[in-house]
């Protein structure tokens, strides 16, 4: 009996995450009118708008949540979300993720800065190593709903790193961004900025 609930109970599981995965197709013809700001295939045009391109499913399925319910205010966004079901945001998210983001370039001169914030984060102001959870090359943890960074806007990824400072953006779990991003000088966003937009 034990046996059998537990197969029943795998079974489950197992079917809940084929029902969990998006229509890239389907998503492409909803993702259009996504298009005009973050590019047909999310690779943004302007730098404070957020490249989509390959960013992990999970990550993006929670903010297109966040920013229809209003956890995180997006006023540029006003309305887009509102005829999204949840299966329109996963279809959406599995094809922004099949994409390839295009990568930027450090400016040389803060390289040096942005690294070492990024790789060890500051014992001295107690900001946490970036690479913990973004990992080495900025990818991010997909299982974990951590979002990639690699190529993005340096000129975006500032104005969320300013944002989490202030708390202006709030939707991080446990503070678990806000704590690191309050710690950091405008320098230390400008560098670390820069650096993510060149990482590979
Ligand atoms: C008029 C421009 C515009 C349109 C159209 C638009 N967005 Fe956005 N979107 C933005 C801006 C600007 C931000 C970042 C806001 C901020 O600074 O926090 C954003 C943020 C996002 C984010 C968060 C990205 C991240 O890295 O955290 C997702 C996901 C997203 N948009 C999905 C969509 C989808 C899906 C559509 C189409 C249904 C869409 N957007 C349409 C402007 C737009
Ligand atoms: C303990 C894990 C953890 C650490 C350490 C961490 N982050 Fe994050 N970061 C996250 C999570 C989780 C999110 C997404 C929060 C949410 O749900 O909106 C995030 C979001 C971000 C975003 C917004 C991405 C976007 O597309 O909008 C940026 C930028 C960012 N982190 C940069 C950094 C930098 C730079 C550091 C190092 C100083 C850092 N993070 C350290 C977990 C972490």
């Amino acid at each position: 009996m034990r046996k059998l609930t537990l197969g029943i109970l795998l079974l489950l599981g197992f079917s809940g995450t084929v029902a969990a995965q998006g229509d890239v197709a389907a998503g492409q013809a909803k993702a259009a009118v996504c298009g005009a700001c973050h590019g047909a295939d999310g690779n943004s045009m302007v730098g404070s708008f957020p490249k989509l391109a390959g960013q992990n499913v999970a990550y993006l399925v929670k903010q297109m949540k966040d920013i229809k319910s209003g956890d995180r205010p997006v006023m540029t966004m006003t309305g887009q979300l509102d005829a999204f079901s949840d299966q329109d945001m996963l279809n959406v998210a599995a094809y922004f993720s099949s994409q390839t983001i295009t990568l930027g370039k450090a400016k040389a001169e803060l390289v040096e800065l942005g690294e070492k914030l990024y790789r060890s984060g500051s014992k001295r102001k107690g900001v946490s190593a970036c690479t913990a959870c973004h990992s080495p090359t900025g990818s991010g943890n997909a299982p974990a709903g951590f979002p990639s960074l690699k190529g993005q806007h340096a000129e975006y990824t500032a104005l969320q790193l300013k944002a989490f400072r202030s708390g202006e953006r709030h939707n991080d779990a446990e503070k678990i961004m806000r704590d690191n991003a309050e710690l950091l000088s405008d320098k230390d966003i400008e560098a670390l900025a820069s650096y993510i937009s060149g990482l590979r």
